[in-house]
């Protein structure tokens, strides 16, 4: 019969005893070295989408303000592996394949690219709120608990830029089809 632990968070872990703590140390640094390099591409993709939002003032606002957390973000996560001896010079930041096809769909300047960065933001934060969840784990069997403190704080950061997306994307495509019709916006 297996058992699940389930911490204060609600979160499982592997059982003590039944995996290698080095396994789960690298893991996490690995993790921790992956985060970097995906903030890295959150900050350039937050910073090309919110220019021309002129006409989109709540969006505009609520991305500056992720700016501002994704670059906290980074910075957490360059001293949580700078604190484990990791140099920070030493960073690759690893481009993943969503990412590339996030980037992918952002360059295309249309006319509805206030839509399709939505989309691609939207799709972002929730592979951050994978990967800080999958780092969290990791911190935990690894025995960090200051990693795991670090991702927990990132991951309810991206989890509520993940929910605000989903909660404005009805007035986003309201807004662009009112500017449609006055002309605000091209077709
Ligand atoms: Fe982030």
């Amino acid at each position: 019969m297996q058992q699940t632990s389930t911490s204060s968070t609600g979160m499982s872990g592997p059982q003590p005893g039944t995996f290698r703590v080095e396994d789960a140390r690298e893991m996490m640094i690995s993790g921790l070295r992956n985060a970097h390099g995906l903030e890295q591409q959150a900050i350039e993709m937050l910073e090309r989408n919110s220019e021309r939002l002129e006409h989109y003032p709540e969006l505009q606002a609520r991305i500056a303000q992720h700016l501002k957390e994704s670059r906290q973000q980074q910075a957490l996560v360059a001293q949580a592996l700078e604190d484990l001896g990791e140099s920070p010079s030493t960073l690759k930041d690893t481009v993943m394949g969503l990412v590339q096809n996030v980037q992918m769909m952002t360059h295309a300047a249309a006319s509805d690219e206030v839509l399709k960065n939505s989309f691609a933001g939207y799709a972002f934060e929730h592979f951050e709120i994978a990967s800080y969840t999958a780092l969290m784990v990791m911190a935990r069997a690894a025995g960090e608990a200051r990693v795991e403190q670090v991702a927990q704080q990132i991951l309810a950061q991206e989890e509520e830029m993940a929910s605000w997306l989903e909660q404005h994307l009805p007035e986003i495509v309201s807004q662009h089809l009112v500017l449609m019709q006055s002309g605000e916006q091209k077709r």
